[in-house]
């Protein structure tokens, strides 16, 4: 399909400080067919590329503006450095639809605007009672999903959490300056800590978005595409950011020897305006996740052609007339058209103007193969880069020097900036 769709981001103002306002960025992109590579590697791909940024905030516009597509940067021109963008996902269970289309799939979209790394969260995958006989192949999964989804390594990097240290020297370092109290209210630690009957719930579990913030920080990046379960961590991770800045940056960093200014970058989230929560398709209330106990309320990206068939057929559906978006007391109709919307690439304009006639029986056959084109390539090229387990560890390998150069100076900063002995 040749049509132009809109992936629209929201975030907050990258103003310092606790005031926030919301802002949209349209990403116009067209799905197109990708050309053979010159290896070969990605023949039977078909996925989105992003032709052009429209941004819609003149803030943004101008930070667009200043970030060289380096391709077509004229050879003596000052280097400005590009946007980083960072993100990653936990080798826990099976990665769904939900992890795809809230942050796999933009990651891909904003590969060849900005410098990107992808990260498989392993360290985070322990927070919770785990099954270390699957750790190991989950990791490894997951990094060759990330390919398979069409994350390119000639642009971004791939590699372990735990293959860089520094994300746990920073967490550590971070941690003093984080109070218990922030960590206490985070939504997500007090549902999960609820299931693990309280008090016995790992410190490592309230800890965790410490070490999110770790991983964000450590990069300077300034965006992080992520899905809406996420947003609060990230505001943590900001403020965080905010408050090592202003107990150690600045004066009191120069005279310590370094450059002053702010040791850290304040990073924004990009939460894509449809597809940010996809919801479970047993029930549209609650969202899709790898820990719920039935696999039929989510569609796994490596499901088989049938069995997506038999969830979609059985999915949870409403006996209203006709298909809509928005009405709350259809939240499973906005969920799946909403689905079908990003998968098939069309508009919700679109959707609308083809769906809202149709019977739940009309509907469900077009959505399956419509999920089903969309990852059948995705599973092709999983199975290809799976077979050959060499190339995944030099891919991960490299991934892990390239952001250790990187990670390393931000711990230096801010061992100097904290008065360490280095
Ligand atoms: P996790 O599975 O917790 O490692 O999540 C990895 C990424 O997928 C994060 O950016 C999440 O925000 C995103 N994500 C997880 N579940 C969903 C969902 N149901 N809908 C949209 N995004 C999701
Ligand atoms: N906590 C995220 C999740 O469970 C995964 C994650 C860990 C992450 N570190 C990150 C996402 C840094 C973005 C950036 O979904």
């Amino acid at each position: 399909m040749d049509s132009e769709t809109a992936i629209r981001f929201e975030h907050f103002g990258s103003g310092e400080g606790r005031h926030r306002h919301g802002l949209t960025l349209s990403l116009s992109r067209v799905i197109r067919k990708r050309e053979k590579l010159k290896n070969g590697a990605r023949d039977s791909l078909s996925l989105p590329h992003p032709l052009f940024l429209q941004v819609l905030s003149s803030r943004l516009q101008h930070q667009i503006s200043q970030t060289p597509k380096p391709s077509f940067s004229p050879p003596n021109q000052t280097k400005i450095p590009m946007k980083r963008v960072v993100s990653g996902v936990q080798p826990t269970g099976s990665i769904h639809l939900g992890n795809y289309l809230g942050a796999i799939k933009n990651w891909v979209a904003l590969q060849d605007t900005y410098e990107t790394l992808f990260f498989i969260v392993d360290l985070h995958a322990i927070t919770l009672p785990y099954d270390p006989q699957e750790l190991r192949k989950a990791t490894r999964d997951t990094a060759a999903l990330y390919l398979a989804c069409g994350v390119d390594i000639s642009k971004a990097s791939v590699f372990v959490q735990s293959h860089v240290r520094a994300h746990v020297d920073l967490m550590w370092l971070l941690s003093s300056s984080t109070p218990i109290g922030w960590l206490q209210k985070m939504t997500q630690f007090k549902e999960k800590s609820r299931k693990e009957g309280g008090e016995n719930a790992s410190v490592s579990l309230l800890t965790y978005p410490v070490l999110m913030a770790a991983d964000i920080l450590l990069y300077k990046s300034d965006f992080v595409p992520v899905g809406e379960d996420q947003k609060q961590h990230l505001e943590l991770a900001r403020d965080l950011a905010q408050r090592v800045n202003n107990l150690y940056g600045g004066r009191k960093w120069k005279k310590l020897g370094g450059r002053g200014g702010s040791i850290f970058k304040i990073p924004e989230p990009l939460i894509p305006q449809v597809g940010a929560r996809v919801m479970s398709l047993t029930d549209g209330r609650s969202k899709m996740s790898k820990s719920a106990p039935s696999d039929q309320s989510r569609i796994n990206l490596l499901d088989s052609k049938d069995l997506i068939a038999d969830k979609i057929k059985r999915c949870k559906t409403d006996s209203f007339v006709g298909l809509e978006y928005d009405n709350a007391e259809r939240p499973e109709c906005n969920n799946l058209l909403s689905v079908y919307q990003i998968v098939s690439g069309k508009t919700k304009d679109e959707v609308m103007e083809e769906c809202k006639d149709m019977s739940w029986g009309t509907f469900k056959p077009l959505l399956t193969d419509a999920v089903v084109e969309h990852l059948s390539p995705i599973q092709v090229r999983y199975q290809e880069i799976t077979a050959e387990s060499a190339y995944l560890d030099k891919v991960l390998t490299e991934g892990a020097d390239k952001a250790t150069e990187i990670a390393e100076v931000t711990i230096r900063n801010l061992k100097q900036a904290m008065g360490f002995y280095i």
